[in-house]
């Protein structure tokens, strides 16, 4: 869902810079052959996405949620060789696709693909690290269980980027709150953001809600 005005959103991606031949091609060919593809962030936000990466400079990156790797190309565009970047996706179903397009889109050496759950796999990966950059965009009803496992794990001034923390405007919604796993889930996320003050968290209402959290 989009809260803003469409014509608004199109004349902000119009204003944008150019996505790129490669991220077209990604985002085509998930159209054509994913079921779900809407899951897929798009422009707007892979702009957003490549901008953090651009400012901020992180050295050490995880995302929770690769899809067919769409917003890992964003992110792993705008690093540096020397910086390390995680990637988890449960479904080993898109690994091909993933690889395939790592390796087209020239970033296949920049990106760590893990395919299995994030629960598990977090604790593998972050043994000895701490992050600059955290995007999580997977199954939303873990969506609290990610915060308390990486919350610890993100160095000062590093970024915690959520996507989809608006789900449809249902968060609006104190019925959906109450019986629905996932609105519930996002919401309790939210406010666990917003009550902890190891973090300065703003909401932004592109897309479907992208939360923006800097570890102070
Ligand atoms: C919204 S899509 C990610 C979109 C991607 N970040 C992009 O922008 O193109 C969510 C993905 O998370 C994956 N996922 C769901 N639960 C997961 C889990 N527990 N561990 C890892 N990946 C998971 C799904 O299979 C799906 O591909």
């Amino acid at each position: 869902m989009n809260f803003v005005d469409e014509n608004i959103m199109n004349y902000c991606l119009e204003h944008s810079s150019e996505q790129g031949e490669i991220l077209n091609e990604i985002e085509r060919q998930t159209y054509l052959k994913q079921i779900n593809p809407r899951m897929l962030s798009g422009h707007l936000q892979g702009n957003f996405l490549k901008l953090i990466v651009t400012i901020l400079n992180p050295k050490k990156v995880l995302e929770i949620g690769t899809f067919t790797g769409y917003s890992a190309v964003c992110i792993a565009s705008a690093l540096n060789e020397d910086s390390e970047f995680h990637t988890i996706e449960i479904d080993e179903e898109l690994e091909n696709t993933i690889i395939t397009n790592f390796i087209n889109a020239k970033v296949e050496k920049k990106v760590k693909l893990h395919i299995g759950n994030a629960l598990q796999l977090i604790s593998e990966i972050h043994n000895n690290i701490n992050f600059d950059l955290i995007f999580i965009d997977a199954d939303k009803e873990n969506y609290p269980e990610y915060f308390n496992l990486l919350k610890n794990k993100i160095n000062k001034g590093g970024i915690l980027i959520t996507d989809n923390v608006l789900w449809s405007g249902k968060v609006l919604d104190q019925n959906q709150i109450k019986n629905d796993i996932h609105t519930k889930a996002i919401n309790d996320f939210n406010l666990m953001l917003k009550n902890d003050y190891s973090f300065e968290t703003v909401i932004l209402p592109i897309r479907d809600g992208i939360s923006l959290s800097v570890k102070k």
